[in-house]
Formats: structure tokens, sequence, C-alpha cells
């Protein structure tokens, strides 16, 4: 059983290697190689990310397996107007279509209880994760051009309504 719970600082690094794994192999065939890893370079450093979790804003989720290890990562962050988005949500290839990455949205969307929508972008070419967005209620709301998306490359605004309790 894969364990869902609250990213601690000793988590840096493996999130950070997790990160840039999955930056490189997701995203090289789509931005290049050398853009896919510096970029995840840049974002993903260990330091980044623990700091990440002293900000009241952001939270962040991994998936612990029974060894220890981490299997999985979710972040999302809320704005001065408690606009919540889901910035990240990367989880090992071995789990694709495993269901982990649902239970992470799940892990989110529970963390923040009573929000009325949540939003993320997602860079276009990247299909698996547009397809898995959208099988769990994601709409686009936006296209983004290459000028205004993500490292001069278009992306898409996805939003998914969250019923009112
Ligand atoms: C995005 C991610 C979290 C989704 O988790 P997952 O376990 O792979 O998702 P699922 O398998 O439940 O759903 C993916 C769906 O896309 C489909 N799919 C796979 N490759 C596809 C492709 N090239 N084009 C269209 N659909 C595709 C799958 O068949 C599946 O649909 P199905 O359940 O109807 O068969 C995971 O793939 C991941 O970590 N990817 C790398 C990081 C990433 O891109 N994160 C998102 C950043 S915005």
């Amino acid at each position: 059983m894969v364990h869902i719970r609250a990213m601690t600082k000793t988590d840096a690094s493996t999130v950070s290697r997790l990160l840039g794994q999955s930056w490189r192999r997701t995203y090289s065939p789509i931005l290049g190689d050398e853009t896919a890893a510096q970029l995840s370079d840049d974002r993903h450093a260990p330091q980044k990310l623990a700091a990440e979790l002293e900000d009241d804003n952001k939270m962040s989720f991994v998936a612990e397996r029974p060894d220890g290890s981490i299997a999985g990562y979710a972040m999302a962050e809320m704005d001065d107007r408690g606009d919540v988005t889901l910035n990240r949500l990367h989880v090992e290839p071995q789990e694709f279509g495993s269901g982990l990455a649902v239970d992470l949205l799940h892990a989110v969307l529970a963390a923040h209880a009573g929000i009325p929508s949540i939003a993320l972008e997602v860079i276009e070419g990247n299909d698996r994760a547009i397809a898995f967005y959208r099988k769990h209620g994601f709409e686009v709301v936006e296209h983004r051009p290459a000028a205004h998306g993500v490292a001069g490359h278009a992306s898409l605004i996805m939003r998914r309504l969250l019923p009112r309790a």
C-alpha cells in the first residue's frame, strides 16, 4: 500500500530527484533536453522545495511506499484571492495507471475542502497528463500561446469545478 502524507524537509532531496527525472522524461520531447533539464534544475533544487514547506499558501504531499521510497508528489498553491492551483503532480512511471495520481489529487482536494474550483497549467503536448486531467473533471478554460505559456511553449489552463458541500 502506498501512503499519502504531507511532505517534510527530509523528503526534499528525493522529491528533487523525482521531479528532475520526471521533467526530463516528460518535457524533453516537447521543450528539448536542455530546456527541460535547466528549468527543472532551477525550480526544483532541494533547498527551494524545502523552503516551500514554510509557505502557508503551499501544500506539498508525497506518496510513500512501505519500504520508505517516494512514488509520487503533488504541490498546490493558494493565491491572495483564495484561488487554488495544482502546481505539480508527478508519479513514478512504474505507478502510471495505478490510481496513485488520483489519490494524490484527492489528498490535495481534501486539504482544501470548500474551495469552489481548482486550476492548473499544462504544457501542450503533455497528452497523458491532459487525458488524466480530463478524466478527472478538468476542462480547458484558456489556451495560452507560446509567448505566455511555459518556457516559450503553448500551454493550457484547465479548471475543475468542485461541488459545494
Ligand atoms: C500526469 C500523471 C500524474 C497522470 O497519472 P497516470 O497514472 O499516468 O494517469 P492515468 O493512467 O490514470 O491516466 C492517463 C490517461 O492517459 C491515457 N494516455 C496515455 N498516453 C496518452 C497519450 N499519449 N495521449 C492521450 N492519452 C494518453 C491513458 O491511457 C490514461 O487514460 P485511461 O485511464 O482512459 O486509459 C502521470 O502520468 C505523471 O506523473 N506524468 C509525468 C509528470 C506530468 O506530466 N505531470 C503533470 C504536469 S502538469
